[in-house]
């Protein structure tokens, strides 16, 4: 599996598997977790959840699709804001361990900005980190203007990643967010990648992926996948879709397929509020 490098230069795959609504319904939750161990089988080396998804029902099939090759996998977990206090971040992150099976979580984020102040989420991340409870931490959903203040910050410098919406169809980010991230080789996280699944039917992407033998959603995963530093964390319970997921790396975009996502998708001219859902 590829990867990208982390601000210390630790390695972080390039591609990952999503978690958000597993753990909601124990119907669900034995294809949920085959999902997410058949992606491991095929050599996904990924996966990014957080407290918030099933109310650490998410959390809990991860620990359990995951028993056995911790090693293998590079974890991602994220606390809600309102638990982003000094001791509310080290309450949630023995939670989220626990609930884990895991002694550590490799990359922890603060979900979305609230009304704690950032220093003190920072304080109990760097804390954290040196306990060895997680390896790294970073951001969720922050603009450019969030980065800004929390790089300000002491010890903000040491942020590791920024997860945010980006797909084809949802670029804003393009103007100045992946510049800021790029200039402090952080990378980027691309949550919703193919919209939540709208973009599996998208006239254009079928087409092109047509031309590659390859599914529109894989043409909107590889676009992501070619963009330096971006790593892209697409969500899937059906095998299928998992298998068709994990053979995206295969998958080589032209510069002619790009030039009609750019005609069809454009970047921003502009800023953007950033999307969030
Ligand atoms: N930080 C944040 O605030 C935030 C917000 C949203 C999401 N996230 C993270 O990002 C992950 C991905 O986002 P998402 O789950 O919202 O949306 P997504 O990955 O863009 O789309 C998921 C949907 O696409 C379908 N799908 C997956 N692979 C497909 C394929 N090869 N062909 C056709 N359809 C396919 C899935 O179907 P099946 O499940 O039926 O297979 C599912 O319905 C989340 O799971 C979560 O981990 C983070």
């Amino acid at each position: 599996m590829k990867t990208v490098q982390l601000p210390d230069g630790s390695p972080m795959p390039a591609l990952g598997l999503g978690t958000w609504h597993m753990g909601e319904s124990p119907r669900a939750a034995a294809a949920e977790e085959a999902a997410l161990r058949h992606g491991l089988d095929l050599g996904i080396r990924l996966i990014d959840t957080a407290e918030m998804y099933g109310e650490g029902g998410a959390e809990r099939i991860v620990g359990r699709a995951i028993e056995g090759r911790r090693d293998q996998v590079f974890l991602i977990s994220k606390v809600y804001p309102h638990n982003a206090s000094r001791r509310g971040v080290m309450a949630a992150c023995e939670r989220s361990l626990q609930r884990l099976g895991t002694d550590r979580i490799d990359l922890y984020l603060l979900h979305w900005r609230g009304s704690v102040p950032l220093a003190e989420t920072i304080e109990a991340f760097e804390r954290l980190q040196q306990d060895g409870r997680i390896l790294h931490w970073g951001v969720s959903n922050f603009d450019q203007d969030d980065m800004t203040e929390l790089l300000s910050e002491k010890a903000g410098a040491h942020c590791s990643a920024n997860q945010v919406y980006y797909s084809v169809s949802q670029r804003g980010v393009e103007y100045e967010l992946c510049e800021l991230l790029a200039a402090r080789s952080m990378p980027l996280i691309a949550y919703c990648p193919i919209d939540g699944g709208a973009l599996a039917t998208d006239p254009l992407l079928t087409q092109i992926g047509r031309l590659h033998g390859a599914s529109a959603a894989q043409v909107a995963i590889a676009w992501l996948m070619m963009r330096p530093g971006v790593v892209p964390i697409p969500k899937a319970v059906r095998l299928e879709h998992v298998e068709a997921i994990c053979k995206v790396a295969d998958l080589r975009l032209t510069q002619d397929d790009l030039v009609q996502i750019d005609r069809r998708f454009a970047p921003p001219s502009g800023p953007e509020p950033l999307m969030i859902v």
